[in-house]
């Protein structure tokens, strides 16, 4: 299986990197391709709003790192999406990227089709915000995945990203009583997830 990671953080051991690589260890296999980028170290130029690629599927956009990023996604068996929540969205490097995935869609105004549906993905969102904020982010990409033909099997949400700053004691045990049921719901999802894909 050929395996992509995408990881928006600059963070390389943040709280969305980390749950991305427990997402791969526990999908991959030995003889598994595994790609992996972290987003923010990447050459990625903005895309240009040519719609050369609403025609083909081509990019005027030539010689940065997603040439290589978009050729690993769309030849993935499964792509693993990760980023924090910044300023209520995903992060720029993250968004840069998803831009340039617009050659994925083909056809014309308003009735794009993907042109490579079915590949598997799962994403991944941190936040410093308790659960009940930002949920949007995560409908936004699901929608966004599902706009481009990814079959995501599953986005995991880990609230309470930052030190838990809460003051006081009461409701600092229910933060932390959140953030560890958020993770064992995770945990499960992480399951189903390699059930999916036969693992
Ligand atoms: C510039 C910036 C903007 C942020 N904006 C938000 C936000 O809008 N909502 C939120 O819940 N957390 C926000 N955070 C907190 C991060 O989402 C949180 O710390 C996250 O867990 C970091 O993920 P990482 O460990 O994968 O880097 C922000 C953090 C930074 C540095």
């Amino acid at each position: 299986m050929r395996i992509t990671v995408l990881y928006g953080s600059a963070r390389k051991n943040g709280v969305s990197s980390s749950a991305a690589k427990k997402v791969l260890n526990a999908v991959r296999r030995e003889e598994d391709e595994i790609r992996e980028y972290y987003l923010a170290e990447q050459h990625i130029l903005p895309c240009a709003g040519c719609l050369a690629c609403r025609k083909q599927e081509v990019c005027s956009r030539k010689g940065d790192d997603m040439e290589n990023i978009y050729k690993d996604i769309v030849s993935s068996d499964f792509v693993i999406f990760s980023s924090p929540v910044y300023c209520l969205d995903v992060t720029g490097p993250f968004k840069l990227m998803y831009d340039r995935l617009y050659p994925m869609l083909g056809g014309p105004q308003p009735k794009y089709v993907p042109r490579h549906p079915g590949i598997r993905s799962c994403m991944i969102l941190s936040q410093g915000a308790p659960p009940f904020a930002f949920a949007d982010v995560a409908e936004r990409m699901e929608f966004r995945l599902k706009n481009n033909g990814f079959d995501n099997l599953a986005t995991l949400r880990y609230v309470f990203g930052i030190d838990l700053s809460v003051e006081e004691e009461e409701m600092r045990a229910k933060a932390e009583a959140l953030r560890e049921k958020q993770v064992q719901d995770n945990d499960l999802l992480i399951a189903e997830i390699c059930r999916r894909l036969g693992r």
